[in-house]
């Protein structure tokens, strides 16, 4: 018998899942949607702090999150990778610190709702300035990608290269940024760090319904996406689908979200509020329904953005190819990927006006949907 006949045969290796599961630190399974506030975290020794890895059922092949718990008082420990994340902060003050490979350091401060991100393989530890409260702080990242491409965590963690074209201008992690006008829906941010998401400046987005407004970010010239949506106070969006991954978070309010594939005959709910993630699923259609007196807002995390489409579908779905309109804002019905008022399921509209009676919000989608 030869050795190869002897040993188990490798094959339909997850390497991602292989190193995440090796790492000592929970790793959940989601399910559709969690509620990162109530996730349970370990200490993760690579980082010297407390953690959890996030899995979704819609996370797709590329994505993951982490979720970071910082001690009051206390900090993580140093760390670098080639692998790119958003990170998003739940609760509590604190501060970033990095280094860039030529020894120079800088710090922000950051606070509930601020968001950020770290050019690829610049050293960053977090520190809680908080006394007695933890710091959470929740990261989509494309960690699977790159491990199940590379396999080697030293290529990853421990890896000489500069990207110096990714840090950005000095002004980008002081709460300011560059506005670049693309198209309704495309307007870009181009940032590090946005202080606090709840009241960062939107740009109108008619075409997707509903008075709704977003703005979407390039950040530390990465090829992660993020966008910020907002929702007025008794309205509703159009339903749409695209790739799998992008980890949906709300930021302001509280709503639900309709998720189904083309033919079913009912609808997944998620209900949320500020904590709650869910990437919908790759093609699935989603809808999303602000139900609160307030403006609802949330932040979507994936791969791929305005800048760097990353892959074909998205390249499709946000830019349009060979001359075509983008799918985003385009209807199924002429080959898009958004369903307008006119076609969508009168259930939804009827569920919403009897979600809006609970909650005592007037509606106002009369603009849009004729009750
Ligand atoms: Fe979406």
């Amino acid at each position: 018998m030869t050795e190869s006949e002897t040993t188990t045969p490798r094959y339909g290796v997850d390497p991602y899942l292989e190193w995440v599961n090796g790492e000592g630190i929970p790793v959940i399974d989601g399910g559709y949607a969690i509620d990162l506030f109530t996730v349970e975290t370990g200490h993760w020794a690579r980082v010297d702090t407390k953690a959890a890895a996030v899995h979704l059922t819609g996370r797709g092949d590329f994505n993951n999150m982490f979720l970071y718990e910082v001690a009051p008082g206390g900090s993580t420990g140093t760390i670098k990778h080639i692998f790119e994340d958003i990170y998003y902060v739940l609760d509590g003050h604190g501060s970033t610190q990095l280094e860039f490979p030529d020894g120079r350091k800088r710090s922000f401060e950051w606070g509930p709702k601020s968001m950020f991100s770290i050019p690829i393989n610049v050293a960053h530890r977090f520190f809680n300035a908080g006394g007695r409260e933890r710091a959470l702080i929740c990261a989509t990242s494309n960690m699977p990608l790159v491990m199940n491409t590379f396999h080697n965590e030293r290529f990853i963690f421990d890896n000489p290269a500069e990207f110096i074209d990714r840090e950005g201008q000095e002004n980008y992690y002081t709460g300011e940024g560059t506005f670049i006008p693309i198209r309704a829906g495309n307007h870009l941010w181009e940032t590090n760090f946005v202080p606090d998401m709840s009241v960062l400046g939107l740009q109108s987005y008619a075409d997707r319904g509903g008075g709704s407004s977003n703005i979407k970010f390039v950040l530390a010239e990465g090829i992660m996406s993020g966008h910020m949506s907002e929702m007025p106070v008794g309205t509703y969006k159009k339903g749409h689908r695209h790739g799998a991954g992008t980890h949906v978070i709300c930021v302001t309010g509280h709503g639900y979200s309709l998720l189904w594939y083309e033919g079913d005959t009912d609808y997944t709910r998620i209900d949320w509020h500020h904590g709650v993630v869910f990437p919908p699923c790759d093609g699935q259609l989603h809808q999303h329904f602000n139900t609160s007196h307030e403006p609802a807002r949330y932040l979507a995390m994936g791969i791929g953005n305005v800048r760097y489409p990353f892959t074909q579908k998205k390249r499709q779905t946000m830019i349009g190819e060979k001359g075509q309109r983008q799918r985003s804002s385009l209807s199924i019905k002429e080959g898009g990927n958004q369903i307008e008022f006119d076609d969508q399921d009168p259930r939804i509209h009827a569920l919403w006006l009897e979600e809006m009676k609970k909650a005592g919000v007037t509606p106002g989608m009369d603009a849009w949907v004729k009750s």
